[in-house]
């Protein structure tokens, strides 16, 4: 069969490239010698207090990310989104990674909008611009004018399959020679992540891989209010060129630019936050490259919920049910501070071997994540609990399996998005509540056995203080508390009268009756619950405040 066109194979992508020793060797040593050089620098240079010395730096450090080309820039995107890794002068440099680049020369771009979609650009539309508006890591974009309305033209960069076909290969054989200096015991298995980068490229810089992306995204938030998908303009959209509809937003760059425009960050934070969690614990299908980049925020959202546009549908990933399911296991059982059970979730995930003691997991992973929430969600960050996982990863045999390469990868980005609008931000104060109400709300089969195993314990009796961090967890940390109840109570009443909460009864019933004698303790706990949790006062305090906020 003939291998089509832009699918990756690590091995026969390597064969490829050592067939072609002139291409293959000037290009290692080019790539090596200019991380020596950049290395010598920031070791003589990268603690100067000088403004200047930092600044030259900085622009030495985007020169040499820009001339590596497509594949480092893609590295250096993610860097640019963290303000806990990289010094800030530093990052408005990186920053201009995500779509400020040098362009390509424009009549090339005209070239191939003409080969690819049949006729020269000022046929096509009303107005074509002579010079692109953005130009980022793989393409180009143009605001193009038809029937009074505007669209974004993105077109390819040339010669990005060899490019990146070419490095990709040298990046894998340098990453697998150079695992044992990797931190993280991440070289372990950086042969297959960069095989999952690889992959993720070729596809990416298939538009018509990216369009699919495009409609299948847009489908997921069509209900949703706050997020807006670009609208695909098909006939204007090829294997090489991307047309939709025209976002006028703001970029996520940094607080000051939204509120210029009388944009509310935290507003937006919000919306990113849970949008991200929504993909991933809800749609198992996200975009993998949230950088500033790529999100707008729009006008006409509310204090508590921004609007938000995403574009660039080219770096997409799926996660399995079963991943998802048991990620949203590991959470609950990190919220109710059980570790074993934690360490197993981790050993299905694949970061833990089949052969590791899960029981000598269960003290270090109660020193790194112990106070992950309450009051010490406060320091509670990806990077503090990166750098205490970096030990336990040297003692223990953890590793990240390759499918997680692109959801870190989001989920890093994500986190130093919001860490850019606003320094303080908590990452885990939106999920474990998101999270909690989750379980608490969602009324799908899988959801429910999630609840039902955590609140029952393998006796079948109920484990009252279960519920109880679940509901904490949900109130203490909202701003708006009241607001959370309505779902919750609705749930709570469905979970008992519905057909799907027979189990749930069955299981109350049973764990009630200990020992065949009613166990009266468990009752009272459970009543005094309800009666907090649902009293009439708070539902009632929570719909005036749902009609408040909704008028
Ligand atoms: N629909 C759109 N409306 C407005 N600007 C857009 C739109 N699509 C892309 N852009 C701008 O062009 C830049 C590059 O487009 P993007 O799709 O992200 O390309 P790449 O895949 O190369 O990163 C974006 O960062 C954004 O600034
Ligand atoms: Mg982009």
């Amino acid at each position: 069969m003939k291998r089509s066109y832009s699918k990756y194979s690590a091995r026969d992508d390597l064969v490829w490239l050592i067939l072609r020793p002139w291409i293959f060797i000037p290009r290692v040593l080019y790539i090596l010698l200019t991380f020596i050089f950049l290395f010598l620098r920031i070791l003589f240079q990268g603690n100067s207090k000088n403004k200047n010395v930092q600044k030259n730096l900085s622009k030495y450090l985007f020169d040499v990310i820009t001339d590596l080309g497509p594949c480092f820039i893609k590295l250096g995107q993610a860097l640019s989104t963290r303000p806990d890794l990289v010094r800030q002068d530093w990052l408005t440099e990186l920053t201009k990674l995500q779509d400020n680049l040098p362009a390509f020369d424009h009549k090339i771009a005209l070239k191939i909008i003409e080969e690819e979609l049949g006729s020269p650009a000022n046929e096509l539309f009303e107005e074509f611009p002579d010079k692109p508006i953005a130009s980022a890591s793989l393409g180009q974009v143009y605001k193009a004018k038809i029937n009074n309305s505007y669209l974004a033209v993105k077109v390819q960069r040339p010669n990005l399959h060899f490019l990146i076909r070419r490095d990709v290969v040298i990046l894998r054989f340098l990453g697998t020679f150079l695992s044992p200096l990797l931190p993280l015991n991440i070289g372990v298995g950086i042969g297959e992540i960069i095989d999952e980068f690889g992959k993720a490229l070729f596809d990416e810089i298939d538009y018509q891989k990216e369009a699919e992306n495009a409609l299948r995204f847009a489908n997921l938030f069509k209900e949703n209010p706050n997020i807006f998908i670009p609208k695909l303009e098909k006939q204007f959209s090829s294997k090489k060129v991307i047309t939709t509809s025209w976002i006028d937003g703001v970029k996520l760059r940094d607080r000051a630019l939204l509120e210029e425009n009388n944009l509310i960050p935290a507003s937006f934070i919000k919306t990113c936050v849970i949008s991200g969690l929504q993909q991933l614990f809800e749609f198992g299908y996200f975009h993998a490259d949230p950088h500033p980049g790529n999100m707008f925020a729009l006008k006409g959202g509310n204090a508590d919920c921004g609007n938000l546009a995403y574009v660039d549908f080219g770096m997409m990933d799926t996660i399995t049910n079963s991943d998802r399911l048991t990620l949203i296991r590991a959470i609950v059982h990190i919220i109710n501070e059980e570790y074993y059970l934690l360490a197993e979730d981790f050993q299905k995930l694949g970061f833990l071997t089949k052969e590791q003691d899960l029981q000598k997991l269960v003290e270090p992973l109660k020193e790194v994540l112990g106070g992950s929430f309450g009051a010490e969600v406060g320091d509670f960050n990806l990077k503090n609990v990166t750098d205490k996982f970096s030990k336990l990863m040297y003692s223990y045999p953890f590793r990240v399996p390759s499918r997680f390469a692109l959801i870190i990868r989001a989920v890093v980005s994500q986190e130093g998005l919001a860490l850019r609008l606003d320094p303080e931000f908590k990452i885990l104060k939106i999920a474990y509540p998101y999270i909690a109400k989750k379980l608490l709300t969602d009324n799908s089969e899988e959801i429910l056995g999630i609840l039902i195993e955590v609140v029952f314990d393998k006796k079948g009796q109920i484990q009252i203080e279960k519920v109880e961090s679940l509901l904490n967890i949900l109130f203490r940390d909202s701003e708006n508390i009241n607001s959370d109840l309505i779902p919750v109570a609705n749930a709570g009443l469905k979970l008992f009268i519905s057909k799907k909460g027979s189990e749930v009864r069955k299981n109350l019933l049973l764990s009630l009756i200990k020992d065949e004698k009613l166990e009266f303790t468990d009752a009272k706990k459970l009543l005094v619950l309800i009666r907090d949790t649902f009293s009439p006062m708070n539902i009632a305090k929570s719909a005036v405040q749902n009609i408040i906020s909704t008028v």
